[in-house]
């Protein structure tokens, strides 16, 4: 099965930004754990960063033949990218919303997901658990 996994802004600064909120685990050393655990389920993974919306709108566009399944971690876009909700339901790709931290238990704006209606599922405050949780969620279908 192949997934895409994409992570939006600032996840590039992973283990040093707020480790206090997200953890010390850097973002290659997420994506490295991401690998090995699709490696043993047997599942092909292409991963992205992006800081840009536009940026990630096109890394959908361009995997949405390719991807059966999709990790997204939109960052703050979450709270008010309907962009990136239309891409992703125009996509028609599969998609689990994942965060590190528990948005639901932060500031009152992160509460609100406009992209979480548009996906499978939405997996929150299991720190890089999250991603793995989604994966599992993809294979299982
Ligand atoms: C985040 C939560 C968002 O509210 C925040 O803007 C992020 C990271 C998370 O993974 O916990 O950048 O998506």
């Amino acid at each position: 099965m192949n997934i895409l996994v994409l992570h939006g802004p600032n996840l590039n600064l992973l283990g040093e930004r707020e480790p206090e909120v997200y953890g010390r685990t850097t973002l290659p050393q997420l994506n490295t754990l991401l690998k090995n655990y699709a490696k043993k389920k047997k599942a092909a993974l292409k991963i992205f960063q992006s800081n840009h919306e536009g940026g990630l709108i096109d890394l959908i566009h361009e995997h949405r033949k390719w991807a059966r399944g999709m990790v997204f971690n939109p960052g703050a876009y979450t709270h008010y990218s309907y962009a990136l909700r239309d891409a992703v339901a125009g996509s028609m790709i599969p998609t689990i919303e994942v965060h590190l931290s528990d948005i639901h238990k932060r500031e009152e704006f992160r509460r609100t997901s406009v992209i979480a209606p548009v996906c499978l599922a939405q997996i929150t405050g299991k720190g890089v658990n999250s991603y793995l949780e989604a994966v599992d969620r993809l294979l299982q279908g």
